[in-house]
């Protein structure tokens, strides 16, 4: 096993999926990533052929071939141009078989497609294959820091920078082909929260070793972007101001943006974080985020530039006591007002959840306001409040169901109102990328749900498993439902009923019911000695209200809330029966010891895979099994006693609880 090369790891394959016109391939197409396509094509098929494999050029062969085109003309039903220009084919032809794209990037994409089914074995059943993505932009958001440590990074350090430079290496070139791989046609390279030396990313300072990265990126089909300092005419340009409206600010963006483009002209354009966790803002200057937004938008607007920015504001300064301010509004608050005032370059990254990645949280309400503005999803691939790649957490099925939500409460998903998906990376450089080789599931299965909505969880956890660890099926049929029920055993052994945080703080790992109570960031639980929840409806913060119907009139009754979610939308009292007919208390009591229970069979479950898949992938999970099973106690003994001690209600069933 090649622990770098992770889900492209391909070996040699049985006969029977051999064809003969796989060992002749022949590329009908030019330019920079049909090449690229090539190259991939057969550094593959050399490894699943076990023999070397030459690409051919320009001219059909007599004897069968597999064809790379491209071909612009291809009639497809797309009617969004970005998309159309993406689609692609492959299709048997007597022998052969051609593998078309409207595009350049579009063939690579028909060719990672092909080789992964050539893997897979699944080329008579899926040809003729057809391939529109279901969302254009699909990004990948590094957290990395030029220091080298990565923001809420659970894999390493940061294999971009060290000691505020950039590294250029063949871990970089392995990683742009592992995103490219999986449909991944945007990169943001560094954090959110720009500090002072990755302000100068823009400049000449780094511009250089960025067109680098730009190029190589550019050769898999992938733009580069890079987050700014919204602050930065101040600290780069010494203006006194970082006024959106100031003339001289206008002038500072637009000139340092034609220079980024002069160096690099396939640059993407910026992600923003702005008035939000300390980071400077239009809303010092009284103005608004459109103002923000559209300034920079507009000195990207001449070069084909996109300009990101994130809806994550609020006040991260609130007490505690007020019971009125709801961190779970402000997105909505802020941004609703704004809706139609965005240039078309501009994109909002809204996060899936009103509040930050948690469990269990609704589907952001902004996705069903916003009618005139482009939007996209933000999910953290990077499991921060998810276990931190220690605790196995399989996400697709919660992305899944974010964007499948009738956010307009009419059969309009979300999926039909975004125009991409970031995904806040889990990478470092760990040698198997992303810490636990089970997470690597999740940064997969981002790409691939990304590019096809119509996958489900399992088909992604079944192509990932088969890809990475083994192609038995005696490992698939574990690993799959064992990847498919992480996300709801983490949820029962956390905090319950979807009113999150209850983790140490600052760190995010493990359990800490307080932690966040008495502090100033917005998320409370209010638990007292009669019950737990946050009342959300028309009496309380009245966030329901952002929801449109059936939603908001579901959420605010609490017979028909869904009950996942009822301490976030309501306190209820511990002794209130849920639909099953348990208390709300027993009802934290037994989840939090089905979660252990649960994490126990699965890690017997891995370790009956000794000597099935290499050891060392066998050895890297067992070693986190075991630390997730630690941690799981502590946050069943945790809960479990903290709600004991505030009801005074004993467990039905007299497990041990520590009083
Ligand atoms: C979370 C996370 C921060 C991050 C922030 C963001 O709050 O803990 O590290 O900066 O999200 O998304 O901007």
């Amino acid at each position: 096993m090649n622990y770098t090369k992770c889900w492209l790891d391909y070996k040699p394959i049985p006969e029977n999926l051999r064809r003969p016109c796989y060992y002749e391939p022949v590329l009908l197409a030019s330019g920079r990533v049909a090449e690229t396509a090539a190259e991939e094509y057969c550094i593959s098929m050399s490894e699943m052929l076990d023999e070397p494999v030459e690409m051919r050029r320009g001219e059909p062969v007599d004897e069968p071939a597999v064809y790379l085109e491209v071909e612009e003309e291809l009639q497809t039903a797309e009617t969004d141009a970005a998309l159309d220009r993406q689609t692609f084919v492959i299709r048997g032809e007597e022998d052969n078989i051609i593998i078309t794209g409207k595009s350049e990037e579009a063939l690579l994409q028909g060719v990672f497609a092909f080789t992964r089914m050539v893997y897979l074995g699944e080329i008579d059943e899926k040809l003729p294959f057809f391939c529109t993505p279901s969302t254009p932009l699909r990004m990948m958001d590094h957290w990395d820091d030029m220091d080298g440590s990565i923001e809420r990074g659970y894999s390493g350090r940061s294999f971009f920078y060290d000691d505020y430079e950039m590294m250029y290496n063949e871990r970089i070139e392995m990683y742009a082909r592992l995103m490219a791989s999986i449909g991944t046609n945007a990169i943001t390279i560094n954090n959110v929260n720009v500090h002072e030396k990755e302000t100068f990313l823009i400049t000449d300072v780094y511009l250089q070793q960025v067109k680098q990265y730009a190029e190589l990126f550019a050769r898999y089909g992938i733009r580069l972007y890079t987050s700014v300092n919204f602050a930065a005419p101040m600290q780069l340009g010494g203006l006194t101001v970082c006024d959106p409206l100031d003339p001289d600010v206008v002038a500072w963006w637009e000139k340092t943006v034609k220079h980024v483009y002069e160096v690099i002209p396939e640059f993407g354009g910026f992600l923003v974080k702005a008035d939000s966790e300390g980071r400077p803002g239009p809303f010092t200057y009284g103005r608004t985020h459109a103002d923000g937004a559209n300034m920079l938008a507009r000195a990207l607007a001449p070069y084909g530039g996109t300009l990101v920015w994130r809806c994550f504001v609020y006040n991260c300064g609130q007490d505690w006591r007020d019971r009125q301010t709801d961190r779970a509004r402000a997105a909505y608050d802020h941004f609703m007002e704004l809706d139609g005032k965005f240039d078309d370059n501009v994109i909002l990254q809204i996060k899936n959840g009103p509040m930050d990645f948690q469990v269990r949280e609704p589907v952001s309400p902004l996705f069903g306001g916003l009618k005139k503005t482009n939007m996209m999803l933000e999910v953290q691939i990077a499991q921060e409040y998810t276990g931190q790649q220690i605790d196995l957490c399989y996400l697709i099925p919660m992305w899944k169901e974010v964007l499948a939500f009738d956010i307009g409460g009419d059969g309009t998903a979300v999926s039909h109102v975004v125009c991409g998906i970031a995904g806040v990376i889990n990478t470092g450089d760990d040698e198997n990328w992303t810490g636990n080789d089970l997470a690597a599931a999740n940064l997969y299965g981002f790409g691939r749900l990304a590019m096809d909505q119509t996958l489900s969880a399992e088909q992604i956890a079944n192509e990932w498993s088969r890809l990475s660890l083994s192609r038995e099926d005696d490992v698939t049929d574990t690993v799959v439902p064992m990847l498919c029920g992480s996300w709801a055993t983490y949820e029962k052994y956390n905090a319950p009923l979807g009113i999150g945080w209850m983790v140490t703080p600052h760190t995010h790992y493990g359990p800490d019911i307080d932690g966040y109570e008495y502090d100033r960031w917005g998320t409370y639980h209010r638990a007292d000695l009669h019950g737990i929840g946050v009342d959300r409806t028309g009496v309380g913060t009245g966030y329901v209200e952002q929801y449109n119907e059936p939603w908001r009139s579901r959420y605010a009754d609490q017979a028909t809330c869904p009950e996942e979610l009822l301490l976030f939308f309501h306190y209820i009292p511990y002794t209130y029966e849920l639909k099953t007919g348990k208390t709300l208390i027993q009802h934290i009591y037994d989840t939090h010891f089905e979660g252990v229970e649960e994490v126990e069979a699965m890690k017997k479950q891995w370790e009956g895979l000794e000597g099935k898949i290499s050891e060392r992938s066998f050895a890297c999970v067992k070693d986190r099994f075991a630390r997730q099973l630690e941690n799981a106690k502590e946050w069943r003994d945790r809960v479990n006693t903290y709600f004991y001690r505030k009801s005074g209600i004993d467990d039905e069933k007299g497990r041990t609880i520590y009083k």
